[in-house]
């Protein structure tokens, strides 16, 4: 299973704060808003992952993630040259998605919550064939790409931005395709807003019984950071939690070091690269505890 983040886009409803800087690298609370996307792949158990940028800002997110080995992932760059919607992505990303099944997350969308890992280990596991949609009930479903279930729970339909929205089930930016993405998002037009949209990708799978529909419930919280309100909300909402208990969100160290991507030399190293950040010294407490189990050093 290959990983997409897609962070390109002209951030256009954040200038001037976007005027020189990529929407995705701005601040969430203490983090770039990136990590929380690429938290939830790496959750998800995704390790190769390509992260498309705007050619402007490539250098800069290299610049802060690197080849992904602190994280115990590989990272690929590429860019893109205009924004040409979400579909746009696994046209990029041919190459790179080769044979494998695709897990495709924006990189402005931030997940959080008791059983994420579970619902995504159960999307990711069920692209062997066909395509899941995670779902979530939200009361401005205008905004977003909406779908229709019928009474046994099964998609009926999907529509991008309804102006009268059949239910309240807004698609959010995460989704998993199997290798067919490559041939639909080859054959879709550009919609009326000049976009190849995933809308359009999802309905092809639909059309052919092919698409799975994962709803995050209560426990989940899915939050936008496209306006500087939702924007500066999101960074309350981890501020909150992170202060009640003490746990960090979206600590890329800590989720490699808890699945064994990273040693605790390597997680050491990286507590030290953070210097006297909050960040830095939790992951210096992690490290500690684990070199207490560990017993004293040889
Ligand atoms: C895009 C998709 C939409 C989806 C949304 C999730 O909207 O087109 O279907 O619900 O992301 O954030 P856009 O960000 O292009 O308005």
């Amino acid at each position: 299973m290959k990983g997409i983040i897609l962070a390109g886009g002209s951030g256009s409803r954040l200038a001037p704060l976007t005027q020189s800087v990529s929407k995705q690298l701005l601040p969430v609370y203490d983090k770039p808003m990136i990590y929380y996307p690429l938290s939830v792949l790496m959750l998800g158990g995704i390790r190769d992952i390509l992260i498309i940028t705007t050619p402007a800002e490539q250098d800069r997110f290299r610049a802060l993630l690197g080849d992904g080995s602190q994280y115990g992932v590989q990272l690929t760059y590429i860019s893109q040259d205009a924004p040409r919607g979400l579909a746009h992505a696994f046209i990029l990303g041919r190459e790179f998605i080769g044979k494998e099944s695709v897990t495709l997350i924006l990189g402005d969308n931030l997940f959080y919550g008791d059983g994420l890992s579970d619902h995504l280990r159960s999307g990711i596991d069920s692209a062997r064939s066909g395509a899941t949609v995670f779902t979530y009930h939200v009361k401005d479903p205008e905004r977003y790409g909406v779908v229709t279930l019928d009474a046994d729970k099964r998609p009926v339909e999907i529509v991008e931005k309804p102006t009268e929205p059949k239910s309240n089930l807004a698609v959010t930016g995460l989704y998993v395709y199997d290798n067919d993405v490559l041939a639909i998002a080859g054959g879709i037009k550009p919609s009326a807003r000049g976009e190849l949209e995933i809308t359009d990708v999802n309905s092809a799978y639909l059309q052919r019984g092919d698409l799975r529909v994962e709803h995050f419930g209560r426990g989940i919280a899915w939050l936008d950071t496209g306006t500087s309100d939702s924007l500066l909300e999101a960074g309350e909402f981890v501020r909150s939690l992170q202060k009640r208990q003490g746990l960090q969100i979206a600590c890329l160290e800590e989720i490699a070091f808890t699945k064994g991507w990273i040693d605790l030399r390597q997680l050491e190293r990286s507590s030290e690269s953070y210097a006297n950040s909050e960040y830095g010294a939790y992951l210096k407490t992690i490290a500690r505890s684990a070199r207490e189990l560990e017993g004293p050093m040889t």
